[in-house]
């Protein structure tokens, strides 16, 4: 039994039986950091963009919001098909009100680049609690180097942030850290400069910014051997039509569940697996998963295939290095497998999860361990022993939608009663997880 109950602002979802076989078709939604990025671009290119498959989700919302209310005329988020109307480059207009990024990492960092560029201008940005909490510092060091002022809380480390838009520098700017938000940002202040700008990261993270700014006209150069993006500034960018394929990090959710429970044969149709994304399928191949990609094609400049998985003994591996990046996401619904895998499964490198919507190293360590997990935290990962069975809890999300999701997958092979807290979450990147849980269980 599944059951989803709100009271007043939070809902609960409560599993109270073990899952004896998971059968079906699964379409997932829209990729969120596709979405955001069809958004924003089509909000400053030149003439209409078409998106299509767009996720509907909170977080793809808060972008659509904020860039309303700077002028860019975006169809109602009611329909996967959204028409946006762009203002040009430098056109956003200064917002009559505060833009609020809600919980959203990737609408706060990626329009900050654009902000800062929008010269005489002036605009206030904050977020939800979690997001006032998460360091923006990464991406205001490198845009003050190109000229841009920013001041926030915390010694103008956090939200909410004031942006007063100046005409920015190029730089070469050489990231400590492996980032697609810090590497969008800079490339999207990079396309508002003159001249041209470069990223270097340490491994590399989701191109999705580069594939979409070179479809909508940009100028870029990739240097694979070294990790770096060249944008030319100034170049004009003209609105397209983008078709988002599903969402590799929603779809681990099924990779994992169909490999776990019993008797099981799942099948997710159209999703995204960008080289840069598919981590989650190396990891789950390793642990010797029963995973088969099928109909691979390209749509819209993105590889997008069928994912097969039916039910698998797993066995532990070791993550760490330039993989992690490639997975970032998907490391807690990873831990979850990781118990039910024989032998120890040892994450590291990963340190960035403490600065997610929540510390989801020390979030999955705590929650995992409510119900039986034989799980440590690590100062940069997590080591989990598998084959202790797992036996049902009252858990939190912390308002982590991938926590959340993760929980109800383990929960689903958990003995007995699982109450999981604050579930609303799961809204922000797979508003239809539920009903999608429903129509799979039996
Ligand atoms: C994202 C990049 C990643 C990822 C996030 C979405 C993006 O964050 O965790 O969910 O859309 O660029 P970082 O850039 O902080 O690693």
């Amino acid at each position: 039994m599944i059951n989803l109950t709100h009271n007043q602002n939070s809902s609960q979802l409560v599993i109270s039986h073990q899952a004896q076989s998971l059968q079906g078709n699964i379409t997932i939604p829209g990729d969120k950091s596709i979405s955001h990025r069809a958004l924003m671009l089509g909000a400053i290119a030149s003439g209409e963009t078409i998106i299509k498959g767009l996720l509907l989700g909170e977080d793809p919302r808060s972008t659509a919001k904020c860039f309303q209310a700077m002028g860019a005329k975006i169809s109602e988020l009611n329909s996967e098909e959204v028409r946006v109307i762009g203002v040009g480059e430098k056109g956003l207009q200064e917002p009559f009100d505060v833009l609020d990024a809600g919980n959203s990492g990737t609408t706060m960092r990626l329009m900050l680049g654009l902000l800062a560029a929008q010269s005489g201008k002036f605009f206030s940005v904050t977020g939800d609690d979690s997001l006032k909490t998460r360091p923006m510092s990464r991406v205001i060091k490198p845009l003050q180097e190109m000229g841009a002022i920013i001041y926030g809380r915390n010694n103008h480390q956090n939200a909410p942030l004031a942006v007063v838009g100046q005409n920015l520098k190029p730089i070469h700017y050489h990231s400590p850290i492996a980032s697609a938000q810090v590497k969008s940002c800079i490339l999207l202040a990079g396309l508002m400069s003159e001249g041209k700008t470069t990223v270097t990261e340490p491994a590399l993270s989701r191109d999705h910014s580069e594939r979409m700014l070179h479809a909508f006209g940009g100028k870029l150069e990739i240097d694979q051997d070294t990790n770096s993006v060249t944008i030319e500034g100034g170049t004009p960018l003209q609105g397209q039509t983008v078709i988002v394929p599903g969402d590799i990090s929603s779809a681990a959710f099924w990779l994992v569940a169909g490999a776990i429970t019993p008797d099981s044969e799942l099948t997710i149709t159209n999703v995204g697996i960008n080289p840069t994304r598919t981590g989650i399928l190396e990891a789950l191949e390793m642990m010797g998963a029963d995973i088969t990609i099928i109909n691979e094609r390209e749509t819209a400049g993105e590889p997008v295939a069928d994912l097969q998985v039916k039910t698998s003994q797993l066995k532990a591996c070791t993550l760490s290095g330039a993989i992690i990046p490639r997975l970032i996401d998907e490391i807690p619904i990873l831990a979850v497998a990781a118990c039910f895998a024989e032998g120890t499964t040892i994450i590291k490198d990963a340190e960035e999860l403490r600065v997610k919507e929540s510390d989801r190293l020390a979030v999955m360590a705590l929650e995992l361990g409510k119900m039986g997990a034989k799980i440590t935290e690590l100062p940069d990962g997590l080591e989990i022993t598998g084959g202790n069975p797992l036996r049902g809890a009252e858990v939190d999300s912390y308002t982590d939608h991938r926590i959340a999701m993760s929980l109800a997958i383990a929960a689903l092979n958990a003995k007995g009663n699982t109450t999981i807290n604050r579930a609303e979450a799961i809204s922000i990147s797979y508003p239809t997880f539920v009903d999608t849980l429903k129509e799979i269980f039996n």
